[in-house]
């Protein structure tokens, strides 16, 4: 079992040192791990965000585990060479189109949302985001007018097969949930989002098991904290799915117990906290490594096929906040490696 360890930038380091904790104290046999350079950190030391040898590592492994980019001191550079660039890079180079992002509330955390006790306390959703596609991969660029006046564009595109194939992973998430799907759009304003929604109709003949429904970004961003628990699976767009699934985090409490996984049409995987590199608090010990903890359990079940084991993690972790261990993000002081300590302990 051959996992890429990609740490990255900001606290992305130190919230993937606890994962791989947890990952060895599972005492699992053949469990290779080969570390690369990513994102800001690999720039200053080889001058490109991806370089070669990291996505050949990547390429090459079962399951790469991926903390985060984000460099403020590069956020100058020309688009190219910026940190984000990596995490697209990867994305797009390993076919990584289908991002899932659980969003769940534990057992006592219902007080630490941004919502009502009893409206958080419902949230058991899924989110499926596109991750190949849409006006993050169209062409783009600044222009000038021919009246002097500078334009930026950015071109949104999807092709039917692209949301076909992510339409087929909503519908078999909805089968191994409560059966429901909600497709989100912006299809009374986007041709890009009517041919989605065209799609996404004709796919679900294939699934009259699933009660389907379509939803504006704009009615969903309000349905989320509105009613949070009547979603099940959402599926959607590359953009949609970024800004719906940082909102849905602070609905569970912290986006520092958001964990992701991005899957390609085979087994290979990339597996990250939805957080970031959150540069403010980098090199300090306080980041909580629950998200990325929670993205090792997802990369146990989806690409090494260890569904125990997945569980076991997800459990301890559970258990940990049910303790009342609780990082900063959650109020409280317990440090990375200490967190790391107790998830390690409930194992
Ligand atoms: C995410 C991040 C990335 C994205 C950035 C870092 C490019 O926000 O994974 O949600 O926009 O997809
Ligand atoms: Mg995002």
């Amino acid at each position: 079992m051959k996992i890429a360890v990609l740490p990255g930038d900001g606290i992305g380091p130190e919230v993937t040192r606890e994962a791989v904790r947890v990952l060895e104290a599972l005492g699992l046999a053949d469990l290779e791990l080969t570390y690369a350079d990513v994102g800001g950190a690999a720039y200053h030391r080889t001058g490109h965000p991806l370089p070669v040898e990291t996505l050949e590592i990547a390429r090459s492994s079962d399951a790469i585990l991926f903390g985060a980019v984000g460099d403020p001191t590069c956020d100058n550079l020309e688009r190219h060479l910026r940190p984000e660039q990596a995490i697209l890079g990867l994305r797009k180079e390993l076919g990584l189109f289908a991002n899932l992002r659980p969003a769940k509330v534990f057992k006592g955390l219902e007080d630490a949302s941004a919502l009502r006790p009893e409206v958080a306390g419902a949230i058991d959703l899924l989110i499926v985001r596109e991750l190949n596609g849409d006006v993050y991969f169209g062409e783009k660029g600044i222009r000038t007018l021919p009246d002097g006046r500078r334009q930026g564009w950015d071109m949104m595109s999807y092709a039917e097969d692209e949301v076909r194939r992510i339409a087929h992973v909503g519908f078999k998430a909805a089968q191994g949930r409560r059966g429901k799907l909600c497709s989100v759009d912006k299809a009374n304003v986007l041709e890009t989002s009517q041919l989605w929604r065209d799609v996404v109709c004709e796919v679900a003949a294939d699934y009259p098991d699933i009660e389907l429904s379509h939803m504006y970004v704009d009615n969903a961003a309000m349905q989320l904290v509105r009613s949070p628990g009547q979603f099940d699976v959402i599926v959607t767009g590359n953009l949609f799915g970024d800004i719906l699934s940082d909102q849905a985090s602070m609905c569970v409490g912290s986006i520092g117990l958001l964990a992701s996984a991005s899957l390609s049409e085979g087994t290979l995987g990339l597996y990250e906290p939805i957080h970031g590199s959150a540069p403010d608090i980098a090199g300090q010990g306080v980041a909580n490594p629950m998200a990325t903890v929670l993205s090792a359990a997802m990369l146990l079940r989806h690409s090494l096929g260890l569904e125990a084991q997945a569980a076991r993690v997800e459990a301890a972790v559970a258990k940990t906040l049910a303790d009342g261990v609780r990082g900063a993000d959650l109020g409280g002081s317990h440090g990375t490696a200490q967190i790391g300590d107790a998830i390690v302990e409930r194992l």
